[in-house]
């Protein structure tokens, strides 16, 4: 059996990565905060010590994105130094380790795409602190892949689709930011991306680079939000009025670019990936929250 490593077992990805139809002798293996305390790099390195996988990949982070402004030094324990700690234990074992990164990590000037070898500036502190840990696994761990992605979503935890959903059964209009681009990513069809590339990293011990995973397509928030209302009205889901507002009618102590579509050229060309259009994706995660359509 190929068992891969997977931290946030709990979190987003790491529910769907649990829940990922792996082939036969390949399974995972995936802890969260309460087995492995990322903060804890010695006991990070233990566990990648203690079993032969055949990969680690890490999707445990500190992802509150505003909060992290005033709490950077957790952010960077998780999101820098936690890292760090798993390239030293990869490289020791010789195994790959996949790290996910994000659009965060650009300063949003680049409303073309950003390509994988794009100069990084992050405007906040938790893209500061995922760079960091970009570039510990990038110069830690020969055999490393780092996938950047954006705007996470799936049926279950803290994301954009439920917060919606939640606002509107509550609200007959809602005010959202609507011009922030970016693309939507299923993170089931993100998970998928991420177990071809680790089985494909386990079997080829010269793979290594930085690839980007969202779902295709591109949009705003606000263009997100009147998607997800059109989705769920097939459910006779919630449908309040959108009305689109600006990033300075709406402060938070982050700053967001506001141009986040990664380019996924070098994912088509390095791994045959062709990510689908994230209101297909979209689809699935509001019939899965909702129920089969009437
Ligand atoms: N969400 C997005 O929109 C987005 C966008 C771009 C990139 N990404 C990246 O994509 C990856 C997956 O994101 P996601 O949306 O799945 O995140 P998520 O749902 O917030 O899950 C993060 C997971 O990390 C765990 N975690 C946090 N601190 C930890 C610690 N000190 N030790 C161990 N585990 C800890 C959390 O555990 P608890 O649940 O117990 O706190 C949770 O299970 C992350 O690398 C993130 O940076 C996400």
């Amino acid at each position: 059996m190929n068992t891969i490593l997977v931290t946030g077992a709990n979190g987003q990805l790491g529910t769907e990565l649990r829940r990922h139809a792996w082939p036969d002798g390949w399974g995972v293996h995936a802890v969260d905060i309460e087995d492995l305390d990322l903060s804890d790099t010695a006991a990070i390195q233990a566990l990648v010590a203690s079993r032969p996988w055949a990969a680690v990949v890490n999707g445990a982070a500190y992802t509150a994105v505003d909060k992290a402004e005033d709490d950077l030094v957790t952010a960077w324990a998780v999101n820098a130094l936690a890292p760090a700690a798993f390239a030293k234990a990869c490289r020791a074992a010789d195994i790959p380790l996949v790290q996910v990164s994000t659009d965060y990590v650009f300063d949003g000037t680049n409303a073309g795409g950003w390509a994988t070898d794009d100069a990084v500036r992050p405007l906040n502190v938790y893209g500061a602190s995922k760079l960091g840990g970009e570039l510990a696994v990038r110069t830690g761990c020969p055999r490393h892949a780092i996938v950047r992605t954006s705007w996470v979503v799936s049926p279950h935890g803290h994301n954009f689709i439920r917060t919606m959903l939640r606002l509107g059964a509550e609200r007959e209009r809602l005010t959202v930011v609507d011009d922030q681009y970016g693309a939507p990513t299923s993170a089931a069809d993100l998970a998928a991306a991420l177990a071809t590339i680790a089985m494909r990293m386990a079997d080829d011990a010269t793979l290594a680079g930085t690839w980007h995973f969202t779902n295709a397509g591109e949009t705003t928030w606000a263009g997100f939000a009147r998607a997800i209302f059109a989705s769920a009205q097939r459910h006779g889901g919630p449908s309040p009025e959108v009305a689109g507002i600006t990033t300075a009618d709406y402060p938070v102590p982050a700053t967001r670019p506001a141009h986040s579509r990664l380019s996924h050229d070098t994912l088509v060309r390095d791994f045959c990936i062709q990510p689908r259009d994230w209101r297909v994706a979209l689809d699935d995660i509001i019939d899965e929250l909702l129920g089969a359509p009437a």
